[in-house]
Order: C-alpha cells, then structure tokens, then sequence
C-alpha cells in the first residue's frame, strides 16, 4: 500500500475526547469522570436558556452517530415547545448491526458521559423523563449504567431540582429483549411501550407523536454522549475538527483482519488508509480485499476506496453510505458470497415480518445465496438476486429491508465474478476457512497509539 505524498502526520489523525478517559483507572466511576472535568458541561447548561442550547447544537454541526446523520440541533427543534404536553429523550442503546461495536465500549468505560449528555439533552428539549433503552444481552452494560445513574442520583445531578436550577429529571435504563429491530427509532417505542417491537407509520414523527403519544427525541447513544464536550467547548471547537458538511471527531470501530482492532477517535473525514496506518494494517501477509464503512447495512467497498474521506458526502460519493462507522475489514482469503449469506442470514432471522417484501424477499436470498456458496446455484440466480433487491429496496417499512439489498447488490456490482464462480465451485474450496479465519496464529498486536483504546 502506497502512502500519498500529502498524507498528514500520524499524531495529530487522533482526537481523543470521548475516549479520552478509557484507559484510566476505573474510568467508569464518577470520581475518575469528574476529576477530568466532567459534569462542568451541565452545570454551564443549567445557566443557559433551553433555546440557546438547542442553537448551539446546531452551530456546531453534529449529525446523528446512529447511521442515519440526521442534524441532531434541528432534530430538538422540532419538539412543540409550550404544547403542555409531557416530552422525553430516549437514547437508543440498542447497538445490534453487524460490525457495530462503538456504543457498548462508551458505555462501558464512561458511562457518565451518556448520563450527563441525557441530563443536558432533556433540558434542553424541556423533557422530565428520559429512558435509555440497552440492549438486552448486554447484562454488564446494563449493570454498569445503573450504577452510574445512581452515582449521579447521589451527587444532585439527577432528581429534583437539579443544583439549585429548578429543573427535575429522572433518567430510567430499560432493558430490550435483544431485536435487532428494536433499534428502529419507531420499534424501540413500541417495545419501550411493552408492546412487540415493529416500526410505525410515519407521519405523525416521533417529534410530534412518540412515546406514549407525547413529542420525543430519540438519539444514538454516541451522538448524546457528544453533548457535554460541545458545551464545555463551545460549538465552534467542535466544528474545527471534520469535513465542510461532517463536523467533529467521532468513534471509528475496526475489526476483522486487521492488525490492532479497536476503536479509533478521530475527526469525520479520516481515510481508511490512515486507519489502517494507525492500527497496524491488514493482518500481515494478506491484503486488503473488501470493506464496509458503516456496519453490514451500508454498501462494501473495495481497495479502490482507501483514500475516500470517511465522512457523509465522501462515502456517499463513493456509493455507499457511512452508517455507524463500522470499518469490518476483509482481506483476499474471504469469500464474497459466504459474507454477504452470513448478513442475509442475520436479516433474514431479524425481519420482523410486518411487510412481505423484506419477510419473504430475506428468506428466499438465502435459498439462492446457500446454493451459490455450494457451487451450486445458475447464471439466473445471480439476476434473480438482484431482481430481488430491487422488490426489497425503497419498497418496504424500513430500513431493514434497504439494508439487506444493499449488501447483496454491493457484492455483485464489485465481485460478480465469485457469483459466477458459484455455479460450478463451492465457496468453501475456492476460499478454505481456515485461511481466513481469525487468531489460527496469537493475535499480532502494534502498541496502541494514544487515542486508541484496545477492545
Ligand atoms: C433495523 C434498524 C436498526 C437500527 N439500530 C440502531 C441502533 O442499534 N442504534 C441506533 O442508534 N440507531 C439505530 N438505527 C437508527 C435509528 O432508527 C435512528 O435513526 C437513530 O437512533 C437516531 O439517532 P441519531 O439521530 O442520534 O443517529 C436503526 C435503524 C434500523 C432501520
Ligand atoms: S422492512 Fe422488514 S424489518 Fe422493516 S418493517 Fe418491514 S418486515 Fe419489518
């Protein structure tokens, strides 16, 4: 792999703010998080207006960290202010997409910066309730949150009368039963409501008409715990860091084969190529062969994408989307058609089957993609694949079904070949497992630059 000549310095491509803290000792209690300066944010909140914050928001540019890049300022300006009614904020914490793997890693290491970014957050939208909604498996997170919002209980700054402000706030961590569609804005509400979680139909939005019937704001857990810093520091050093569009510095999730994987604080419009720099690069001897930017929803890329700027126009541009910045990296002992199966196996298993196209389009992906790892499948069955995207995609209730087409329809534009190669060879010959598979030798690890935190 080539470096261009006007690649900047190693140092100065990490921004560690939010992992800032991880690697100290018991970074996750309320001692360490506040002799770092944490909880200053809120109380500099707690002097402003609302209004004001919900501005500074905006200026500063940050765009929702959940995969869709939603403007996180104009998402609180659309709560109904003086409507009489209840608001609340409920943070997804749902994190299931394949690859993704940046909200459990905060919570874990810095659950504060999640509580004293919920806290800020619903007052800036006026909301007295405010619900973290985790993932169900994920019994140590969820253990860990607790603590830390009793931790904060403790100290005045959850309860009433948050320090004197006037301003009231109970925060309730809500555990799911581990859907991947319960991280579907709409589904969460209705699995949060007790009910089974499917998505709603949209109008009315959740800003208008989301829990119980009430205007809510539901944000990634990632793109909350953003909040303290920016008003600690100010919209504008925020925005200094980032692309024109893509402002500030965000987590990075590397794995697969790739030397030190990780999560790697950046600002958005890093390249892949200098990731791969910082983390070691592909695993040694091998070559970088497919990737995905965003998680397995997002369309993969290939080696001809090392220099595309990871951020939401450059991704975009080179056809695919930036989703969670997942960064599951492939090297050329991988078959194509055996991970795009494994994904739609996920989907499929995930569908929660309100609409036909994503309920059947899903299982019959993944009859004609098993016959074409097996070397079995027709030259037909490779259109028929595509045919079925096109059933799926922008035809269904949500974005499941987009995502399932857009894995599929990425492998065949950029590897058709290894499609066509499935009607006469079996993936498993053509691509052993054993040459791909990970830590067959001790894992290789590069020391640990400053900013990246070791999973
Ligand atoms: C099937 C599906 C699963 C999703 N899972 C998550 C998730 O686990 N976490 C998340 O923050 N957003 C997830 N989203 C996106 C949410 O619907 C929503 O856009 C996001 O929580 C908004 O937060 P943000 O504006 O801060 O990005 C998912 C979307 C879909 C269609
Ligand atoms: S697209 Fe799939 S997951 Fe989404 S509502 Fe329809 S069936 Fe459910």
């Amino acid at each position: 792999m080539s470096s261009p000549a006007t690649e900047p310095p190693i140092a100065p491509m990490l921004t560690p703010v939010l992992t800032d803290t991880w690697d100290q000792d018991r970074s996750w209690t309320l001692d360490t998080y506040e002799s770092a300066g944490g909880y200053r944010g809120l109380r500099s909140a707690l002097q402003s207006e609302p209004d004001d914050l919900i501005e500074l928001i905006k200026e500063s540019g940050l765009r929702g960290r959940g995969g869709a890049g939603f403007p996180t300022g104009m998402k609180w300006g659309f709560i109904p202010q003086g409507d009489g009614k209840p608001h609340y904020l409920v943070v997804n914490a749902d994190e299931s997409e394949p690859g993704t793997c940046k909200d459990i890693p905060l919570m874990m290491a810095a659950p504060h910066t999640l509580v004293e970014g919920v806290i800020i957050s619903s007052y800036a939208i006026r909301a007295r309730h405010a619900f973290i909604y985790v993932r169900g498996e994920v019994l140590h997170v969820l253990r860990r949150l607790q603590r830390a919002v009793q931790e904060a209980y403790l100290a005045g700054h959850l309860g009433r009368d948050i320090h004197g402000s006037g301003y009231d706030l109970d925060i309730i961590v809500h555990a799911g039963a581990g859907a991947y569609i319960c991280g579907e804005e709409t589904a969460l509400l209705d699995s949060l409501e007790g009910r089974r979680g499917q998505p709603r139909l949209r109008p009315p939005f959740p800003a208008i008409a989301g829990l119980y019937a009430s205007p809510t704001v539901i944000n990634n857990v990632e793109s909350i715990a953003s909040v303290p810093v920016i008003v600690d520091k100010g919209a504008e050093w925020f925005a200094s860091m980032g692309t024109e569009k893509s402002k500030g510095m965000t987590l990075y999730s590397l794995s697969g084969h790739v030397v030190g994987p990780g999560q790697y604080e950046a600002p958005l419009g890093i390249t892949l190529r200098q990731l791969l720099e910082l983390s070691g690069g592909v695993r040694r001897g091998h070559e970088l062969k497919f990737w995905t930017p965003g998680g397995s929803s997002t369309p993969i890329l290939t080696a001809d994408h090392l220099d595309v700027p990871i951020d939401y126009e450059g991704i975009g541009a080179a056809g695919s989307m930036l989703g969670t910045k997942a960064l599951q990296i492939f090297d050329e002992t991988t078959s194509v058609v055996r991970t795009t199966l494994r994904w739609v196996e996920f989907y499929k298993h995930e569908s929660c089957g309100k609409c036909t196209p994503c309920r059947e389009g899903s299982w019959w992906m993944v009859q004609v993609l098993r016959r074409l790892e097996a070397g079995q499948g027709t030259e037909a069955d490779i259109d028929t694949l595509l045919d079925m995207c096109d059933n799926m995609a922008g035809r269904s209730f949500c974005a499941l079904a987009d995502g399932t087409a857009a894995c599929v329809q990425s492998a065949v534009q950029h590897f058709r070949d290894e499609f066509v190669a499935g009607t006469h060879t079996p993936a498993w010959e053509l691509f052993p497992y054993a040459a791909s598979v990970l830590h067959a030798e001790p894992p290789q690890r590069v020391p640990a630059p400053v900013g990246a935190v070791a999973p």
